[in-house]
């Protein structure tokens, strides 16, 4: 791993320059980081689980046709991915109010919306990742506007199917966040779906306690915060339950 050039590091990854042109290596930190970095910790195994959890929701949007640039994991840490230039952009999907929009307009945690909702924060850690406009958006060219009408209808059809997929397993998707990039590609350049998803990302709560299986359980200091993510992983049957705790077996990375 340390002869591999490191390309950035992020709070919870690390993008090492790929093998082939084109593709990157995306390793996943044991780091948890809130409050823009300001609380911080290690938990043990969190980048393992969160490296299965995303390659299994991007092998899994990859084949109900939601483009992405998961191209197949290498090991427990690291994934082999698709170069893309970042938008400038954490889109964010809510289908319960929760977090800064419960606190900023005053709506109670819980409280069911009625039709999702799509937010753009612009990515500034500077400034804390500050909520935007499409009107912003335009005006500062931060992505054209039809890279925002896909944009839009990916995190919309994201949103959907991660839904039912979490339903299934007794899991109410609160909200999350999503990044997009740019992909080249025989002079032609489109829209795909990036970064991770994981329990850091997403609010899950158990579909009939409310209790959180996700990064809340760090920002709260309510602990257990990898077992709830070993949780997610266990009912999405990307682990089972040994003697020994939870053990990782194997599923088809698909998605090639
Ligand atoms: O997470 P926080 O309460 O600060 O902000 P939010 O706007 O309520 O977050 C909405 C969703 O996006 C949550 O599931 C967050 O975990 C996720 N998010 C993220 O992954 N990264 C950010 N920088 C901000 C939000």
């Amino acid at each position: 791993m340390s002869r591999k050039r490191m390309i950035y590091e992020g709070k919870a990854k690390i993008l090492y320059e790929g093998p082939e042109p084109n593709t990157l290596i995306q390793y996943f930190k044991d780091d948890a980081t809130a409050f823009n970095a300001e609380k911080k910790a290690i938990l043990d195994g969190k980048g393992v689980l969160n490296n299965r959890i995303s390659e299994f929701m991007m092998t899994r949007l990859g084949s109900v046709g939601i483009p992405n640039h998961f191209i197949k994991r290498l090991n427990m840490r690291e994934q082999l991915i698709k170069k893309v230039e970042i938008v400038p952009l954490e889109v964010i999907v809510r289908n319960v109010a929760a977090g800064t929009m419960s606190k900023r307009l005053g709506i109670a945690e819980g409280t069911q919306l009625p039709r999702a909702i799509v937010e753009f924060c612009l990515k500034n850690d500077e400034l804390g990742d500050p909520l935007v406009s499409e009107e912003h958006i335009a005006a500062f060219n931060w992505a054209q506007p039809h890279e925002m009408d896909e944009i839009i209808a990916m995190a919309l059809r994201v949103n959907d199917f991660m839904s039912g997929l979490f339903a299934g397993v007794g899991i109410k998707l609160i909200d999350f966040k999503l990044e997009f990039g740019r992909y080249f590609e025989d002079e032609t350049q489109r829209i795909i779906l990036a970064d991770k998803i994981s329990p850091d990302s997403c609010r899950l709560w158990d579909l009939e306690t409310n209790e959180k299986l996700d990064k809340d359980r760090f920002r709260r200091d309510l602990g257990g915060v990898t077992e709830a993510y070993a949780e997610v992983a266990r009912r999405l049957g990307i682990i089972k339950e040994s003697a020994g705790g939870a053990e990782i077996v194997d599923i088809k990375s698909g998605g090639k």
